[in-house]
């Protein structure tokens, strides 16, 4: 079988990296996409280098349509046809809602849900046609329960499942799925950002297996999705947050 072309946005982040490393590790060709304004994209793709891994890298604003439109085109010219997109990208600027302001419910809507959209619109003609195709759009537990300062983000993730339904519906009889995982506090930047007394007293407490998650753990369900295996589970939202919240 040729080998199946994967892209990954938010390639490099702290989910992104796991989920990329460990397709390339299951043999796909993987693209990542970062966002234009990560100055270190360089020293990242060098370090994967070293590591044995050379994945093809494009700056791609997924709140954009049009740089989507563009950047995947390009991708399709350099390296092929996408089999496979995850679209796990995504932003938080948690505050109460209170203090939320236009632009900060705006910058998470649209790099968190909207990119959904401007990515998958590029690539799914192609999988229809090719009759072959997976989507796994990286939602969030606190899409499922809501969480404490992120209606802007609980509102975008929520969001991404009634996407990923309806998307389903309309491709699975062209062996295209599209499904939704659901991490819960995993241990990345992006979660250890948030202040400690919070995390210890608020956000732990409620994680049954008493501990954060790992990237490796989801990156591991992600390449089960993608299987040949999991051709008869579309349009599921798949849970993975040590039992913090049973949906
Ligand atoms: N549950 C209940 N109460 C909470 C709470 C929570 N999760 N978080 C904060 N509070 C309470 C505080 O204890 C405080 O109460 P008191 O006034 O009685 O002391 C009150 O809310 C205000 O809290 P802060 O002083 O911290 O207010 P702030 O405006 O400075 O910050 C905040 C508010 C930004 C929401 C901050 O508390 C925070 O960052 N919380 C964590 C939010 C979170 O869970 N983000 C998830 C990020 S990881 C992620 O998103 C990945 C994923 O998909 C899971």
């Amino acid at each position: 079988m040729t080998q199946r072309i994967a892209v990954v946005t938010g390639g490099m982040g702290g989910l992104g990296e796991s989920i990329s490393t460990k397709m390339a590790d299951a043999g796909y060709k993987v693209v990542v996409t970062y966002s234009p304004s990560n100055t270190k994209y360089r020293s990242w793709l060098d370090e994967m280098k070293a590591k044995g891994y050379g994945f093809a890298a494009y700056p791609v604003d997924v709140a954009d349509f049009d740089d989507c439109a563009a950047k995947v085109a390009q991708m399709g010219k350099d390296v092929g046809p996408i089999d496979i997109l995850v679209n796990n990208a995504g932003i938080t600027r948690d505050m109460t809602f209170k203090k939320m302001s236009k632009e900060d419910w705006d910058a998470v809507m649209h790099t968190n849900l909207d990119s959904c959209f401007n990515m998958t619109k590029q690539v799914m003609d192609g999988m229809s046609a090719r009759g072959w195709g997976r989507v796994i759009n990286v939602s969030s537990v606190n899409g499922q329960k809501g969480a404490f300062g992120q209606t802007n983000y609980s509102a975008a993730k929520a969001g991404i499942h009634g996407f990923t339904k309806a998307l389903a519906l309309e491709v699975a009889r062209r062996n295209v799925t599209v499904n939704t995982i659901s991490p819960g506090y995993i241990g990345t930047k992006m979660v250890t950002a948030i202040p400690r007394e919070i995390l210890d007293t608020k956000i732990l407490t409620q994680i049954q297996v008493n501990r954060l998650g790992k990237p490796d753990e989801v990156a591991g369900l992600i390449i089960y999705l993608c299987s040949e295996e999991a051709a008869f589970v579309t349009g599921a939202n798949i849970s993975i947050n040590g039992g913090q919240h049973m949906y």
